[in-house]
């Protein structure tokens, strides 16, 4: 089976991308720069030239692929407005997919979206699921809440940087999961049928808030954090200011996401259905305090190896 992964130097496409390759699939890498994505031709993915942002690249792309795995989505960095990536050209997407007659298309959404239509972003989700389900195309579609990932530029680093962690009062328990874990359950899907045509919520083992995973780095790596409160009015009048400036569009609609603080989220965290369904067990799930465990363990060797190599170095320098 040939699979074309889209946002494969992303996060989360990277994992997928590892996991498909690690079991033998045929892996095409939709990429927009070969100098950002080598590292994917190195373990083994073949590149092929697209870009969301010009739709013309898109039909080309698809020839001889059997399955889409698109975890693409704007950069915040990107001066175009995210409907032109999350939603125009995935609709282009889908139509050429079937032209193409993609046996199956499968799709990152955000947990809960339904509920959360006035954020832009989440509003686009559910737009493309929306176009997927009519597409009569075999789809799957994962929604998904925040990734372990994530979690090391937001509190691990600056912990062990010593800079402010900024958090919001409002802090609300998120049960993040592992970006490979996530590429299993996409990896898994491809060969069951009961997952064509549906869409599954995928969780970590336990919802966390901002004061307990700040607890947990503390304790991993033996540094205080120093911790700032940030009033959620000051993010939503940066959200307001953000949304006057093109180069800023894209962090105004990543601030619309305050709006969940502000609004009970409960979040179902029995996966034991959908373990079953894609056969795959609970042990097999990655927990956050392994993860931060693995992290803290394998950063601190390094700095500790770079501290005797520069002690070395001023004591040979002496001579
Ligand atoms: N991160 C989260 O916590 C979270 C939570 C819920 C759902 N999700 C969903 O999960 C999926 C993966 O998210 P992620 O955080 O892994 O994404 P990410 O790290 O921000 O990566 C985005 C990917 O999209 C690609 N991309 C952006 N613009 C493109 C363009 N014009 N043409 C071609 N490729 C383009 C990027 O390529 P370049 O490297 O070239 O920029 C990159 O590979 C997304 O659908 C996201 O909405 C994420």
């Amino acid at each position: 089976m040939s699979l074309l992964v889209l946002g494969s130097t992303g996060t989360l496409g990277r994992q997928i991308v590892r996991r498909a390759l690690d079991e033998g699939f045929q892996v095409k890498c939709f990429v927009r720069n070969f100098r950002k994505a080598a590292f994917l031709k190195e373990w083994g993915a073949e590149l092929i030239y697209g870009d969301l942002k010009l739709p013309q690249t898109i039909p080309s792309t698809l020839y001889g692929i059997t399955a889409i795995i698109d975890a693409s989505t704007t950069r915040i960095a990107d001066f175009y407005k995210a409907d032109r990536i999350d939603l125009y050209s995935k609709k282009i997407l889908i139509k050429a997919a079937k032209l193409a007659k993609i046996k199956r298309y499968i799709y990152f959404s955000i947990f809960n979206a339904r509920n959360y239509k006035n954020i832009p972003l989440v509003k686009l989700k559910v737009q493309v699921e929306e176009e997927l389900i009519n597409s009569g195309l075999n789809y799957t579609v994962f929604s998904l809440c925040g990734f372990f990932q994530g979690l090391i530029n937001q509190y691990a680093l600056p912990i062990l940087d010593q800079q402010s962690v900024w958090i919001t009062k409002e802090s609300k328990s998120i049960p993040y999961i592992d970006t490979q874990d996530i590429a299993k359950f996409a990896i898994r899907s491809l060969s069951i049928k009961a997952t064509e045509n549906s869409l599954f919520n995928l969780t970590g083992k336990y919802a966390w808030t901002s004061s307990e995973i700040i607890e947990l780095c503390e304790k991993l790596s033996g540094q205080k954090s120093r911790t700032s409160i940030i009033p959620i009015f000051a993010l939503q009048f940066m959200r307001k200011f953000t949304k006057f400036f093109q180069w800023s569009w894209n962090i105004s609609e990543r601030l619309a996401f305050t709006n969940m603080l502000l609004e009970e989220q409960s979040f179902e965290l029995s996966m034991d259905k959908v373990y079953s369904i894609f056969h795959i067990s609970a042990s097999d799930i990655n927990t956050l305090e392994n993860y931060l465990e693995e992290y803290f363990s394998r950063i601190l060797k390094k700095m500790k190896e770079l501290n005797e190599q520069n002690q070395g170095t001023s004591y040979l320098d002496t001579f």
